[in-house]
C-alpha cells in the first residue's frame, strides 16, 4: 500500500502548481483503487463464526447447536407458584371456585374482558352467535345449555387457557387473573338467563312484571352497557 502512496505524493508536489486537474485526477484514481481494499475489511463482519437457530453442530454430542434449557429454568415473569391460579384445577378436578375472592370489581373486569375477547364469537350473552360466527366461523355451544351450566367454573378458565377444538387459546392475550374474571362473568351470564323473579330484589319486581324498565332512562343505559342482569334484554341470536 505504501509503495503506491509514495510515488503519488512526489508526483503531486511536482505538478500541483502547473496542472491542478491532473493532480485531482490522480487522487481520484488512487481513491478508486484503495476503496475495495478498505471496504474489503468488512467481510469479517459479514461472515461471523456463529450458529443460526436450530442449526446442526458437530461440537455437541446430540448434534444440535442450540443447547437445552437447564432443568428448573423459569422464564422471566413466569414463576407460577400458585397452581390453582394457573391451571384451573385442584386435585379433585376442575376448580369449583376462583383462586381469589370474587368481588363486584372482578366481575366488572370479567365483563369488560369477555366483551373484548370472547363476545366476537360467543356474543355478549354467551348464546354463541357472535359476529365472527355470523360471518361463517364454527358456531360454539351456547353457555346456557344444561351441560355447561353444571360445569365447574375452572372449566371456563381451562378452555380460555388452552382453547377447545376450533377455538384458539387466549393465554397470550389474556393474563391468568383476567381469565378467571371472565370465567366468573360467564357464570354470571348463565345465572342471568335462568333467574327467577324471586332472585330479583322485591323493590324491583314490579317493573319486571309490567315490562317497564325501572327508573326509565337509567335502566335503558344499563342495557346498553350490557350489565349481567340487563343481558336478558339483549337480542338473542
Ligand atoms: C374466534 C372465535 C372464538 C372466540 C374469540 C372465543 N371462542 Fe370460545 N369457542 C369458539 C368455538 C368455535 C367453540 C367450539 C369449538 C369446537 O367445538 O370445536 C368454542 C367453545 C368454547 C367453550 C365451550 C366448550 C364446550 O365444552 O362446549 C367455552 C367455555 C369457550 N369457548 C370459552 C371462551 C372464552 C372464555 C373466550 C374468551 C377468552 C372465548 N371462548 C373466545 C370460538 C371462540
Amino acid at each position: 500500500m505504501s509503495a503506491a502512496i509514495v510515488p503519488r505524493a512526489e508526483h503531486r508536489h511536482r505538478t500541483a502548481a502547473g496542472r491542478p486537474w491532473q493532480a485531482i485526477g490522480i487522487v481520484a484514481v488512487a481513491l478508486a483503487v484503495l476503496f475495495p481494499v478498505v471496504s474489503g475489511c468488512r467481510n469479517d463482519m459479514h461472515d461471523q463464526p456463529k450458529y443460526k437457530p436450530l442449526a446442526a453442530s458437530s461440537l455437541f454430542k446430540d448434534g444440535r447447536a442450540a443447547r437445552p434449557l437447564v432443568p428448573g429454568t423459569v422464564a422471566r415473569g413466569h414463576l407460577d407458584e400458585d397452581a390453582a391460579l394457573v391451571t384451573g384445577r385442584t386435585d379433585a378436578g376442575y376448580a369449583d371456585t376462583l383462586p381469589f375472592p370474587l368481588t363486584a370489581k372482578v366481575l366488572e373486569r370479567g365483563r369488560e374482558r369477555f366483551n373484548i375477547y370472547c363476545s366476537p364469537c360467543h356474543d355478549r350473552v354467551g348464546g354463541g352467535g357472535g359476529m365472527i360466527v355470523q360471518r361463517g366461523y364454527k358456531r360454539p355451544s351456547s353457555f346456557h345449555v344444561e351441560r355447561l351450566r353444571g360445569i365447574p367454573v375452572g372449566y371456563f378458565f381451562e378452555v380460555a387457557t388452552h382453547g377447545f377444538g376450533a377455538m384458539p387459546s387466549y393465554a397470550t392475550q389474556v393474563p391468568a387473573r383476567d381469565r378467571w374474571a371472565i370465567a366468573a362473568y360467564i357464570r354470571a351470564l348463565q345465572l342471568s338467563q335462568h333467574a327467577a323473579l324471586t332472585d330479583v330484589p322485591a323493590g324491583e319486581r314490579g317493573s319486571l312484571e309490567t315490562g317497564a324498565p325501572a327508573g326509565g332512562g337509567a335502566a335503558g343505559r344499563a342495557h346498553g352497557a350490557g350489565a349481567p342482569g340487563a343481558a336478558r334484554g339483549a337480542p338473542h341470536e
